[in-house]
């Protein structure tokens, strides 16, 4: 039996601040009505002044590890999907490996912005497969507050802050659990739809976040939609077979148009962007934790996870729990 990978382990972390669309709509040409009909989202949590990609994503592993059983002496790898990290290096995944009390194994961070869990998860999972490592933290942190314009309504009511990590472990007992398999696409050309204007490798150190939201939107429909397609196809299931639809969060609208297509009923769609906004590379490992600790994801469920995100990245994955 080929070696595979168990979801073992699920964390999340949010920061204390709440703060609604009426807040936003008390300081911007917006409304509560406009942002909830548009995407879903009645509020999100901010980043406090000491919350960073580093304690947020650190504090998320521990409830994994928790979660897991395992300690962080336990841990080969740590692999943090981040666009918002506190420098540009030493990465997130080391300076958590360091919160964290590790000294042995290794980290790095990734670039994949929305989808940069999708991607950190495919990565560990070619770790663990390779037998290179065999416990992975996967973690997703961010703190776009940080990034996003607070003067554009048009991106800054989307967004919020938070971290989730899951514990990637590998076996080589024969059974049916596992991550399947993960689809990774890349396209840009399209680059300019969603970005940052600036970074520590520009004259501009810093920059705000930028996005055409409409090509965006029609972009991600038909992306997760032949995306979720391929996972499917590659695994030989069909619609029908898939338990929970995990997507990321950026708008309601987008989620719903995936869960049509599956076929799904709304009540296997995991929702958390009507309370955290987009966390970007946080938006499933927090939905994940969610739905394992309060029972809905159960043992033997088929779980579908889709992103997409600035680059343009774009992808999905297949658990079986
Ligand atoms: O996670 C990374 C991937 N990101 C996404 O997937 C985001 C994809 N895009 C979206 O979710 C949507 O395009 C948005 C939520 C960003 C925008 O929704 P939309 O239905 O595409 O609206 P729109 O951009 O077409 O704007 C409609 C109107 C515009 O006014 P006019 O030009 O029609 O007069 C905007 O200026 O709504 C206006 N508008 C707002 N009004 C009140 C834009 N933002 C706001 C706002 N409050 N916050």
């Amino acid at each position: 039996m080929a070696r595979r990978s168990l979801l073992v382990g699920f964390g999340g972390f949010l920061p204390d601040r709440v703060v609604t669309n009426d807040e936003l709509a008390a300081q911007l040409d917006t409304s509560d009505d406009w942002i909830k009909t548009r995407t879903g989202i009645t509020r999100r949590h901010i980043a406090g002044p000491n919350d960073t990609a580093t304690s947020m994503g650190a504090q998320a592993a521990r409830r994994a590890l928790d979660y897991a059983g395992l300690t962080p002496a336990d841990i080969d790898a740590v692999i943090v999907g981040t666009s918002t990290p506190d420098q540009a290096f030493p990465a997130t995944a080391v300076r958590i490996q360091a919160e964290l009390g590790m000294q042995q194994g290794f980290g790095f961070d990734l670039a994949a912005a929305c989808s940069g869990f999708i991607f950190a998860l495919s990565t560990a999972d070619a770790f663990i497969r390779s037998g290179q490592a065999r416990n992975v933290l996967v973690i997703g942190s961010e703190v776009y507050s940080r990034i996003v314009d607070w003067s554009d309504r048009g991106t800054c009511v989307l967004f919020g802050d938070g971290a989730g990590a899951v514990v990637l472990s590998g076996t080589d007992e024969p059974g049916e659990a596992g991550l399947l398999s993960t689809h990774l696409h890349s396209d840009g050309t399209a680059g300019d739809l969603l970005y940052v204007d600036g970074a520590v490798g520009r004259r501009e150190m810093s920059g705000h976040l930028k996005m055409s939201g409409r090509d965006v939107f029609r972009h991600a429909v038909a992306k997760l939609s032949s995306s979720v397609d391929e996972a499917l196809k590659a695994e030989g299931l069909e619609y029908g077979d898939v338990s929970w639809l995990v997507p990321h969060q950026a708008n309601i609208r987008i989620i719903e148009g995936v869960a049509k297509k599956l076929n799904l009923p709304p009540e296997r769609v995991v929702i958390t962007v009507d309370r955290h906004a987009n966390t970007s590379a946080a938006s499933i490992p927090l939905a994940l934790d969610e739905a394992v600790r309060d029972g809905r994801i159960q043992k033997g469920d088929l779980v579908l996870m889709e992103a997409l995100g600035g680059g343009l990245t774009w992808g999905s994955a297949l658990a079986r729990f």
